[in-house]
Parts: C-alpha cells; structure tokens; sequence
C-alpha cells in the first residue's frame, strides 16, 4: 500500500490574480503529487466556503497545524483523506479550514498515488472499463459575472460537437467555432478589441439576441449544422440574475424583466429555438419546481443544475426526487473533497441525472479535472476553448488517448 511521507501547503494565485491553495503530496518519500484550488465567480450559496473569513492565510496556518495526521495515510483512498479531514473540520461548508484545502489535499493525495502505482488517476477511481472521452463543452461567448459591462446578462453561449467521433475531431471543431466566432463579431464591430472573458469566452459588446444571431453566422460559415456536427448550449446561471426581494430577473444590461413564468417561458423558448442540447441553471438556485417544469417540457434538453445542486449529495437527491434536473454540473470545490465528488457523481448515476464535469472560471493550470469527468462517466467536460488553464485540461484528454484503455466518445443518445 503506497503511504503519504511528506506533506506542504502554500498560497500561489488563479487565473484572475487571486490567492489559493496549492498543496504538495509526496509518496513512499518519491511520488510528487500537486494541486491547487480553483475558485468561482457566481458562486452557489450553498458551496463549501473556500477560506475560512475570506482568509487563505487563515486556512493554510490551520492545514499546517494539522499536516501530520495525513502522514502514513493511504494517498489513493479518498474516504481516509475525508475522514482525516473531518475530523478537523465537520462543519457543513468547510467553513473552519476552507474547501480550498479540501480541493488541494484530496486532489494531490490521488496525483501522488497515481504516479506511485504507476496508472492513470481515472483508473484509480474507477478501476474497471468502459472509459469514454467526455464530450468537450466550450464557452465561446459570455458576458455576466465573467465579462464587464457591455457584454450579454447570459453568462455564457456554449458549443458541444456533438458529431466528432474522436476526442481530437470534439476539440478542433470548438477551436474552429471559437476562430470562426472572433472574426464575425470584428465583421460587425469594427471597434471590437477581441476582448475576452474569465474563461476565455468573447466578451463583445452585444445584447442576448445579437449574440445568438453571431453564433448562428459563424456555424454557417464554418460549414456546420445545428444538431449534426454541432449543438449549443446556454449558462443563465440564473441566481446572478434573481431579485429575491423584487422575484424577478433582472436583465440589466438589455433592460428587461422576467417574472419566474416569464423565466420559464424565456428558457423553453430559447431551448426550443435553438435546439439547444444543454441549458444550466435556467432558474435561481432555490426553485427546483421551476426547473422541474422546464425538465420535464424539455426531454432532449440535458436540463443542468450547477447553483442549485452545488454538487451536494443532498440536494441531487432532492432534485431526483422532484424531478428538476436531467444534468448535474460536477465542481470538486463546490462540495470541498474528492470523496465528497464521487459520492455525488454516485447519486446521479443511480438517478440517472447526467453528469458534466467543470471547471471554473478562476483556475489552476492542473488538468485533474480531465481525470474526473472519465472516471465519473461524464457526458461533457466543461471547461472553456481556449487559454492556459482551459487547454491544460483539454490536452490532457489528448494525453489520454495513448493509454489504450479509453474507447471514444461517451453515449449522448440518451440526453
Ligand atoms: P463560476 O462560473 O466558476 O464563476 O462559478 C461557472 C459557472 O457558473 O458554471
Ligand atoms: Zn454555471
């Protein structure tokens, strides 16, 4: 059994700029293993807190304290790493050492045991085939939390290459969508800087209207049809854009308002229009009756809860049992540990909710995320076109495929 010898943490900085945790796993006194914590812009109210008080210094001090009770631990059993952790911080949320920690202890502990036993981290959690490649889901236009002012109250505009056979066929027709998409906003926007958003995404100065019809051209000229070699999808992540105290949604920079109705219509139609294959968090994060009736109007649609369900065992099974999603986002630092990940990624295969993987839009330059989404027989992998951070996780896949073990794309005919 490979055992945990030497253990570090440390403050380093995302891809915006900020602090976050990375944390150094070493085996048997020679396997390296390193993570480090992502972090969201519109984040859930329900996630695991990254710091405890906002405070990453606060956090690692408490990790050090506590780094030798994972010495001698098994680094490939995510259970122990958990219950170690547990046993210095039960509060619901991580709010006593941050989820940053459990991100980056749980995350380095399995990179550590992989490289010791010499397979690949997907293998270690699921030992046994089959293994398919997630389809990549890219975000090629956004606004939101993630773009200034000026760009679109939707977040984000996604393509999924529904028709590529090959994991390097999904990945060029993004890249080709994302091209393709620059050069028509420039054809109208003689002005555009090709400014760009938190996860890569353009960040043009259009209105939710104008950037679907942008999408549309750039399909066109790329020579693709909706729903052949491409499909879309749409983030409202619908909880930036609630008024809880006014019930409404507020699409400020477009000037409108939407009543919960007026929501549930604004999204049917925009799935409908579209033929969008995925649509996440079309409502705010409490109401699991609307997204039920969205749901359930909306069968092809993979119908995706990321605020709501904050990759909580709990709350998927509340949404199982209410019917609200057909997709579940998986974010390993929304829920705080790995193990806590692949409880839930258990509870939606037994509900059978599809799961997408994701990245988030502060990031790391890890690809773990790569690993997980096989290991959890993911539908997609979320996690932008392009830029660093983005491409580490999507190279990753491309490494993957000389492992032998993975046999093309996974199942989407059931979505
Ligand atoms: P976040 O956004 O990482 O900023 O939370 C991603 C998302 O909403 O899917
Ligand atoms: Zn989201």
């Amino acid at each position: 059994m490979p055992s945990i010898t030497a253990i570090k943490g440390r403050i380093v900085y995302n891809s915006r700029g900020s602090k976050t945790i990375e944390i150094d796993v070493i085996t048997d006194k020679k396997f390296f293993g390193r993570a480090s914590a992502p972090s969201g812009a519109s984040v859930g109210k329900q996630e695991a807190q990254s710091f405890p008080d906002d405070n990453p210094k606060k956090a690692l001090e408490l990790f050090t304290t506590n780094s030798k009770k994972f010495i001698g631990l098994d680094p490939a059993d995510p259970k122990i790493i958990f219950d170690v952790l547990r046993s210095i911080d039960n509060t619901e949320r991580y709010t006593k050492i941050g989820g940053a920690i459990a991100y980056a202890l749980s995350i380095a502990a399995i990179d550590s045991a992989a490289k010791s036993l010499d397979v690949p981290i997907f293998k270690l959690l699921k030992p046994r085939k089959p293994y398919k490649f997630p389809f990549p889901l890219g975000n090629i236009l956004g606004g939101g939390a993630h773009a200034g002012p000026g760009t679109p109250d939707i977040q984000e505009f996604l393509v999924c290459p529904i028709g590529a056979e090959s994991i390097i066929e999904a990945l060029e027709i993004n890249f080709e969508m994302h091209k393709e998409l620059g050069k028509v906003i420039e054809s109208i926007d003689k002005r555009f800087t090709y400014g760009r958003g938190d996860e890569g995404a353009w960040a043009p100065n259009v209105n939710n209207d104008q950037a679907l019809e942008l999408i549309d051209k750039a399909i066109k000229n790329c020579g693709f049809s909706l729903g052949k070699e491409i499909s879309l999808g749409i983030d409202l992540a619908s909880s930036s854009l609630w008024n809880e105290k006014k019930k409404e949604y507020g699409y400020v920079r477009q000037g409108i308002k939407r009543n919960t109705q007026e929501q549930i219509d604004f999204a049917n139609d925009l799935i409908k229009k579209y033929n969008l294959i995925y649509l996440e968090d079309p409502v705010h994060e409490e109401d699991f009756e609307s997204m039920a009736a969205i749901t359930k109007r909306n069968p092809k649609c993979l119908v995706t809860g990321d605020d709501i369900l904050v990759t909580n065992t709990s709350r998927v099974k509340e949404a199982a049992r209410s019917k609200s999603c057909s997709g579940a986002i998986l974010k390993v630092n929304q829920t705080g540990t790995l193990y806590d990940s692949m409880k839930f990624a258990d509870a939606c295969t037994i509900n059978n909710i599809k799961i997408i993987t994701s990245h988030r839009s502060g990031e790391s330059s890890d690809a773990h995320i790569a690993h997980i989404a096989i290991a959890t027989d993911s539908k997609m992998l979320k996690s932008g076109v392009i830029g660093g951070e983005r491409i580490a996780k999507l190279n990753e896949l491309l490494r993957l495929r000389e492992y032998d073990l993975i046999e093309g794309m996974a199942d989407l005919s059931t979505a």
